[in-house]
């Protein structure tokens, strides 16, 4: 008999619905602190699951009670959000998502993993796929953008590092996608707000990413807070039962998010807990976190008859499953048994710099401000997050402590030799303080150049953290229109750096300042790699993954839009446009500028004609027309102009990366897999359809940057005529 068949025979009710429970351990500044009541539930089998415990000394502790002081001795199962790092903090997702290179992706996740393994942790509530079009939604920073091919390259990778090969290895982790499903398309942006889009959107946008996490074998899955159309993502059965399990086979574990069986009554599809947990078990959640609701619900709805035993014991036996996958049934201690050496922590330390460096996206560099010239002795370094460690974690820092961060201020005085650093906050993250900010301004007086640290607090994106109106808060504007004035009147050149989970509205500063750069949160060494940047010793490689609004009447915003009857036409009135703004964004998806300039030319694509399942070979010529070596990322974008189905203007396919020295010429080969030739039909079905498609090549997503060619397709599949 195989260990779970004869677990299961022995289980009392209370203990599988134990192993259907995960509860917080309360983990806080001062370090981890679990309640008593929670310790006497694991001793009794009635507690199978933690989550914010950290250390492996508490870890040990409350795995031993499990295990040695529990009547069947089933180990715990005990996770953590690790979203861009453990200890050792990489950039936020959304930022990492702007290197467009799965390898590091897979790299940072493998590290954090390590790090958090190495810590007693077990599970990450990690990736998470949610795709953002809207900077009001503070969960964007922890996202991969507005794009569904990168949500799926990404999707892959992560599961990859977070999981490594062998999930009972001591240093993997079980990944956790989510939110199942569609949560970035709250409504207006709003933390936790309705959703209700189109089959059509769900399928081509959102789905895919999760399909990939599935693909690479993801071992867990969390529902979404929030509802789609009036059912809540954690009661969904078609979604999480039909689709995410029989359509995408998906064989892992379902866990709510926090709360979220619960708040099943809030939705108003529940009247009481029981209902709630009735209904989310037959939806096929697994393990309910945080709300208790398994626990003193099920044994009711069984009494009502509105749950079943065999539903029970199919989640208990996932849940089972999982734990033995991790080896923590062989050896409930392996994780946190080995401390890791200082040299694993420094190469750690050395990623984190240069893929932060990576992550930044340069957005404005007039005439060549960046880098810095070697005549600049004394800059003017001003701005509320020039010195602020802590604020470099962003949202989720994990067990990520401020005093480990390297600030900007720190960064450029090790980075910068021979340039003296004045340094002025001039006013606070938020707030309404004034009067720093003359002060800061006379700096000018005594620099060569400033450098404006301008931005949200960590602690604006993330969870909960929507805004209306996502501009530089506090006094901010007030500080960098004072400084850029100060800087006119001596011809100093002005630098702003933007830290955001978010792209933010920036218009008004871009227009002002002579060089941009949009730092994101980039982690521990933020400073060290922006003074990498600044120096020239790394060129600025970072894409942005999400369109930035000029403002936000324009919102949502996203390049893979569909055509409209009327495109957009200056001359004629009655046509798609707003009358007091450009459609166009200010920076477009893919848009990134470095320390060289980029020339596009003899797009080749093989072959013209292409059948089913004949995947397109596509290559390009890019000359570096600058005076600096750089990287340069591709993009390949597909356009069907005419199809059963109005395909959007641009989708992106491909990415391809190359480094040139000043004034080489490279090619960049890329293949177009035959799947990708397919859409989603009337039907929603994937659909080969003959005829023109148009394949485009460039540096982002806007079509007067790119080079474009036809390919006939041709074959089995009806050619699109009106019926
Ligand atoms: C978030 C999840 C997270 C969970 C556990 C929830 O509030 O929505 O993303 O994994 O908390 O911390």
């Amino acid at each position: 008999m195989s260990r779970i068949d004869d677990l299961m025979g022995r289980m009392t009710l209370a203990e599988k619905l134990g192993q259907l429970t995960m509860t917080a351990a309360g983990y806080t500044v001062t370090g981890p602190v679990i309640a008593g009541d929670s310790t006497d539930s694991i001793r009794d089998g009635t507690l199978g699951n933690l989550l914010n415990l950290v250390g492996p000394g508490p870890v040990g502790e409350m795995q031993r009670i499990a295990v040695e002081q529990s009547r069947l001795g089933i180990p715990l199962l005990i996770g953590l959000d690790i979203i861009h790092g453990h200890r050792t903090l990489f950039p936020i997702p959304l930022a990492e998502a702007g290197l467009f290179d799965p390898q590091t992706w897979e790299r940072t996740a493998r590290e954090a993993a390590r790090e958090a393994a190495a810590d007693g942790l077990a599970m990450t509530f990690a990736p998470m796929l949610d795709l953002s079009r809207d900077p009001r939604w503070g969960r964007t920073a922890e996202g991969p953008g507005e794009d569904p091919w990168l949500c799926v390259q990404m999707a892959g990778a992560k599961v990859r590092g977070f999981q490594g090969a062998d999930l009972s290895r001591a240093d993997a982790l079980a990944g956790v996608a989510k939110h199942f499903c569609a949560y970035g398309e709250v409504t207006a942006g709003r933390e936790y707000a309705a959703v209700d889009i189109s089959e059509r959107r769900l399928r081509e946008c959102h789905l895919p990413g999760f399909a990939a996490a599935v693909q690479a074998g993801v071992a867990a899955v969390m529902p979404a807070f929030t509802d789609l159309a009036g059912i809540p993502m954690t009661a969904h059965r078609a979604l999480l039962r039909d689709t995410l399990r029989d359509e995408l086979g998906f064989g892992g574990v379902i866990v709510s998010d926090y709360n979220a069986i619960a708040e099943l009554l809030r939705h108003g599809v529940a009247a009481d807990l029981p209902d709630a947990a009735a209904l989310a078990l037959a939806a096929g959640v697994d393990i309910d976190m945080m709300s208790e609701a398994y626990r003193r619900g099920l044994p009711v709805a069984l009494e009502r008859g509105t749950a079943t035993m065999a539903r029970i014991d199919e989640a208990v036996r996932r849940v089972l499953r999982l734990k033995e996958a991790l080896g923590l049934f062989d050896d409930p201690y392996r994780r946190g048994s080995q401390a890791e050496s200082s040299g694993v922590l420094a190469e750690r330390r050395a990623l984190a710099r240069s893929v932060a460096a990576r992550a930044v996206v340069l957005l404005r560099n007039e005439r060549e401000t960046l880098p810095l010239a070697p005549g600049i002795r004394r800059l003017a370094l001003i701005g509320p997050l020039a010195d602020a460690p802590g604020e470099m974690r962003g949202p989720w820092w994990a067990a990520g402590v401020a005093e480990g961060h390297v600030s900007v201020l720190a960064g450029l005085r090790d980075g910068l030799p021979g340039v003296t650093i004045l340094h002025a906050e001039g006013t606070p993250i938020d707030g309404p303080q004034l009067d720093g900010i003359a002060p800061a301004a006379a700096l000018c007086a005594q620099a060569d150049a400033v450098i404006l640290c301008l931005g949200e607090a960590a602690v604006m994106s993330g969870e909960a953290a929507s805004r209306t109106d996502p501009d530089l808060p506090g006094q901010q504007r007030a500080l960098a229109l004072a400084v850029i004035a100060a800087a006119r009147a001596q011809r100093l050149p002005v630098i702003a750096i933007v830290f955001s989970g978010r792209p933010l509205l920036v218009s008004w500063l871009a227009e002002r300042v002579d060089a941009l750069l949009a730092a994101w949160f980039l982690g521990a060494e933020a400073g060290n790699a922006l003074a990498d940047l600044l120096s020239g010793r790394i060129s600025p490689s970072g894409r942005t993954p999400i369109s930035w609004p000029r403002s936000m009447g324009q919102v949502p915003l996203h390049y893979a839009q569909r055509p409209t009857g009327r495109p957009a036409d200056s001359g004629d009135k009655f046509t798609s446009k707003y009358l007091d703004s450009p459609n166009d964004p200010l920076y477009p998806f893919g848009f990134g500028l470095g320390y060289g300039r980029f020339r596009y030319s003899g797009l080749r694509v093989t072959p013209d004609t292409a059948g089913a399942g004949t995947p397109l070979h596509v290559s390009v010529e890019v000359h570096n027309e600058g005076s600096r070596g750089a990287e340069e990322t591709v993009f390949l974008f597909l356009h069907d102009p005419v199809a059963s189905v109005s395909r959007p203007l641009l989708e992106l396919k491909g990415t391809g990366k190359i480094h040139l020295e000043p004034g080489a010429t490279g090619t960049v080969h890329m293949t177009l897999p035959a799947a990708e030739l397919c859409f989603l039909g009337p039907d929603l079905q994937p659909v080969f359809e003959p005829g023109e498609i148009e394949i485009l090549v460039g540096p982002c997503a806007d079509r007067g940057h790119l080079l474009a060619r036809r390919v006939r397709l041709e074959g089995p599949g009806a050619p699109h005529a009106p019926s």
